[in-house]
């Protein structure tokens, strides 16, 4: 869009080589030719500098994402999460990157129980994931203070869209809802369904991370909730993945399967993001059901060729 040279990197832990093969689709070969890849590991230093060498900017979203994955490994979690992030921080530094933007989590205001939330306003972790985005933000904060190394902290909250993963244990709950539709299987709601979250569309969050990136008069270490500042219950979800699945003529009928509470979840979640309208000119364009008219027809169409295949 900004006819850039993109460098991409990225070990293919929770990724694909078909996302990358859509985007050179779409972008045409003209534009693709100013992209180069590096499948790389973040926990590796050497990489990291190899990859972010004569950048201007970094953004960072490379991690293990998912709750319950931290639960079960939160070694792995933190090496990758906190490791490889410090090792991308580092190298940006040493390289001379002009702003390093990264993938900050809802999931640092904890427990933290007042809605919506607020960047200065955080409780205490409630995952080891949580752990390890806070530690970023740490990290990011304590390299401006030290090195006057500049970064943004871009706090996500549950984002959606196009190409993310709707495969495997730790898949997102709109992907992995969608696919259980279009299956006819049963949609497992954890908890009693009134748990609710700020849903954000993908579309949301690359406006951010090119604001964050591009924006010249920012302080050298802040963070921004990227969010709509809306709530939806799970209950509300399963009802607006439902009634556009049935706009595109499925029509899923079964009820909800509820089963217990995940461990390190948060219970509610809605973001203010007045602070990143104020310093950044951020608007978002997609509210849920945008994103979901956005997303549907892809998922509909991915999901029939892997079931043709
Ligand atoms: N999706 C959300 O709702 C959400 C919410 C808050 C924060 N985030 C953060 O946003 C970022 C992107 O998340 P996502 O949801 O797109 O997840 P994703 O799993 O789709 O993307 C993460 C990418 O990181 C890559 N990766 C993992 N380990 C790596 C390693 N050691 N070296 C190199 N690459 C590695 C994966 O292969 C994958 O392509 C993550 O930092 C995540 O913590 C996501």
């Amino acid at each position: 869009m900004l006819d850039q040279d993109v460098r991409g990197m990225d070990n293919f832990a929770t990724g694909h080589q078909r996302n990358l093969d859509e985007v050179r689709k779409r972008v045409g070969e003209s534009r693709w030719s100013r992209f180069s890849f590096h499948e790389s590991d973040i926990r590796e230093s050497a990489a990291c500098e190899r990859a972010v060498a004569e950048r201007d900017f970094v953004l960072h979203q490379a991690a293990l994402g998912s709750v319950p994955r931290s639960v079960k490994d939160p070694v792995t979690t933190n090496d990758v999460n906190t490791y490889g992030f410090l090792n991308m921080l580092e190298a940006s530094r040493r390289t001379g990157v002009r702003r390093f933007v990264y993938a900050a989590s809802s999931s640092t205001y904890g427990d933290e129980p007042n809605l919506p939330k607020r960047e200065e306003r955080i409780g205490n972790p409630l995952s080891p994931y949580a752990v390890t985005k806070l530690v970023n933000e740490i990290y990011a904060s304590v390299y401006a203070r030290t090195y006057g190394f500049t970064s943004i902290g871009l706090r996500y909250f549950n984002v959606f869209g196009p190409r993310q993963d709707p495969n495997g244990a730790y898949a997102a709950v709109i992907p992995k809802w969608i696919a259980s539709m279009l299956a006819d299987e049963d949609v497992q709601i954890n908890g009693d369904g009134e748990t609710s979250r700020d849903f954000c569309y993908i579309g949301n969050v690359v406006q951010m991370n090119l604001r964050a990136a591009l924006r010249e008069d920012l302080p050298s270490s802040e963070v921004y909730n990227v969010a709509v500042g809306g709530r939806t219950t799970l209950n509300d979800l399963f009802g607006i993945i439902r009634d556009g699945l049935a706009q595109q003529d499925v029509n899923y009928r079964k009820a909800p399967v509820y089963r217990d509470f995940r461990a390190g979840d948060v219970r509610h979640s809605q973001a203010d993001v007045s602070k990143a309208r104020a310093e950044l000119g951020y608007t978002p364009l997609f509210d849920l059901r945008a994103g979901m008219s956005e997303a549907l027809p892809w998922y509909m169409s991915f999901l029939t060729d892997q079931a043709t295949r």
